[in-house]
């Protein structure tokens, strides 16, 4: 996740606009920024990691001569948060800019067509194929105009993009266009903007016109036009006039950022569930060669670790073993060597107990490989290989859209993992992952339809003494998980175990009106021991609060409460869906007790202490 950000006045400055306006846009990205001005034919480009105060102190991102520009503030996905990988991209003349918040899935072919073309690249991005394909659709097509150009490119691309583009050639216009990233116009009276969300342009005009995949936008100051890309047809959509706060518009209108991130999950698992295919077979191929395999990492990157390793046993036949990065040393300090293999996952990549865990192994000559979502972290420096799973920022101290990242990359591993050594027949690979890909209209589905139910099931129990989450196999990660969301947003104690040890203990905590919460999946061979569960615990009085399948009208007949999943949902990745509910009971029984699910106390988003 990216912010864009492109402004055309009739006069006056562009560049102090932009500037401030990506300072809206922070919160998408961060570690670095850029800003590019058209003035008297020429662009000029000031751009450096870091954040945009400390570029500024050294670039003074305010002076730069232009009327238009654009701008971009980033959270790294193809290359290193260094300043040759920062945006705008140029072409080889420096006459077109672009800025890219999305990541394009060829652009690995079309690099290496343009570079046999004669193009020559400085970054290791995704996005700089793209004025380089504009330039060259110029080079064979001298007459056409910028918006013909940029048209030919844009049909060149696959996956996501918002793209902003100014050109010496056509100095009076900023072309942008969308798919699957967001982009957002705003028209003033002199003055026409596009950027990542609306937060950007507010201050200036609170007259926004939403973009939609596969239309091209033409900006010049005061107006826009819009066209379908496909067929070129004109699109008339007028303004709306958006009475949203300042506060509002960095939540995009959502009270929290722990709810807003719970609504990106669909867009966030399409993100994570795109290219990234070189160092999916990278790692998995130092995974099939390891001797021992330990999944190392903290709180709800553990838990997604927890669900891995069933997922690896059951695909790949590959045993792993999960730990807890703060107990490994302890546990496997001696023993770990150089036969082993670490991969460590840590949304902020700067932990303190998964990377003490990692330079223990590192001492001891393991092969060190790496889950994040922040490139550029300390864990990507000490990883052998790494994947970053490109959920964009978390604000929220509650892991929520990169635990489901997290899971979906891990699935992709253990998928690849499997064809590697074929151990699951073709057929049952490639349904699990044609099932993997429909993964986030399920979650959809489910933030739809199921949230008005969760909402109500917080006014009631909002005054539970303690809550209870109980799932079997893959998903007693899912009840760890529900679990902790419940403890650290609502402070809510909450105990969590795989349904079978309950009789082992836990059940003589039961009293009438306990709620329990079963994450019931209906695929696998689970269902029909859960189902024995309710019943143990339905006899002594618990309310049940059930997760399962739309069609489940055994365990819906015996629930006091229930949400529902879409049906269909393969055993192995049903720990994605089901967790949505569970994040979302987190997040409104913290509203129904008068808690900020953004600031819950003690805790910090990362903990970089042991
Ligand atoms: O950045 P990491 O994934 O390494 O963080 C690990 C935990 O600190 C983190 O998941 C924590 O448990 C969250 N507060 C959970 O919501």
């Amino acid at each position: 996740m990216c912010g864009i950000f492109g402004c055309i006045m009739k006069k006056g400055n562009a560049a102090p606009v932009i500037h401030a306006s990506l300072k809206r846009l922070e919160y998408r990205g961060y570690d670095s920024v850029g800003i590019a001005t058209l003035t008297n034919g020429e662009i000029t480009i000031k751009k450096d990691q870091g954040k945009i105060d400390d570029v500024h102190k050294l670039v003074n991102l305010d002076d730069m001569a232009g009327n238009i520009g654009i701008g971009h503030t980033r959270w790294a996905t193809h290359g290193a948060p260094l300043k040759v990988n920062a945006h705008p991209h140029v072409d080889c003349t420096g006459k077109i800019a672009v800025v890219h918040n999305g990541i394009i899935e060829n652009y690995n072919e079309l690099r290496n067509e343009l570079e046999n073309a004669g193009h020559q690249f400085v970054s290791k991005t995704d996005t700089e194929v793209v004025p380089h394909l504009i330039e060259e659709a110029f080079k064979k097509n001298p007459a056409w105009t910028l918006t013909e150009a940029v048209i030919d490119t844009i049909k060149k691309l696959c996956g996501s993009y918002a793209l902003a583009v100014i050109s010496t050639k056509e100095p009076e216009k900023i072309l942008c266009a969308r798919n699957e990233s967001p982009l957002i116009l705003g028209i003033g009276k002199d003055a026409s903007y596009c950027a990542s969300d609306l937060t950007a342009f507010l201050p200036m005009t609170n007259k926004a016109v939403l973009i939609n995949d596969g239309e091209l936008v033409t900006l010049t100051p005061g107006k826009y036009e819009i066209k379908r890309i496909q067929d070129g047809s004109k699109v008339v959509r007028e303004p709306k006039v958006i009475d949203w706060s300042p506060e509002m518009a960095v939540k995009t209108g959502y009270p929290h950022f722990m709810i807003k991130e719970i609504h990106e999950q669909p867009a966030t698992l399409r993100n994570t569930l795109r290219a990234q295919e070189h160092y999916l077979d990278l790692i998995s191929t130092f995974l099939d060669r390891a001797t021992e395999v330990y999944l190392v990492a903290c709180g709800t990157s553990y838990h997604a670790c927890l669900a891995a390793s069933y997922m690896f046993s059951k695909l790949a036949f590959l045993p792993t073993y999960p730990v807890y990065a703060s107990e490994f040393v302890e546990q496997h300090g001696k023993s770990v060597n150089i036969d082993s293999t670490i991969l460590a996952v840590s949304q902020s990549g700067e932990t303190a107990d998964t990377l003490g865990a990692v330079t223990c192994s590192q001492q001891r000559a393991a092969t060190i490989l790496g889950l994040t979502n922040t490139v550029g972290s300390t864990l990507t420096r000490v990883s052998r290989v790494y994947i970053g799973q490109q959920s964009g920022p978390e604000i929220g101290v509650a892991a929520t859209k990169t635990f489901t990242s997290q899971l979906s990359v891990l699935a992709q591993l253990a998928l690849r993992l499997s064809t590697k050594r074929g151990k699951v027949s073709q057929d049952e690979m490639d349904y699990l992952a044609e099932k993997l890909e429909t993964i986030p209209q399920v979650v959809e589905t489910i933030i739809l339809t199921q949230e008005e139910k969760v909402k109500a099931l917080a006014k009631k129990y909002k005054d539970a003494k303690i809550f209870f989450f109980l799932g079997r196999g893959i998903n007693t990660a899912t009840a760890f998980e529900g679990r902790l969301k419940l403890m650290e947003i609502a402070y809510m104690p909450a105990i969590a175990f795989p349904a079978g040890e309950s009789k082992h203990g836990p059940i003589s905590l039961i009293e009438p009106g306990f709620p329990v919460v079963f994450i019931c999946p209906k695929d696998g061979v689970t269902h029909k021991t859960l189902i024995g569960n309710i019943q143990e615990m339905k006899a002594r009085g618990a309310s049940i609060i059930s997760i399962i399948e739309e069609d489940d009208e055994e365990v819906k007949a015996m629930s006091d409460d229930y949400i529902e999943i879409p049906k269909g949902i393969p055993e192995v990745i049903s720990p994605i869906p089901f967790i949505i509910p569970l994040q979302l009971l987190a997040y409104y029984m913290a509203i129904e007790r008068g808690i900020n699910p953004d600031m819950p106390r003690n805790l910090a988003k990362s903990v970089t202490v042991k």
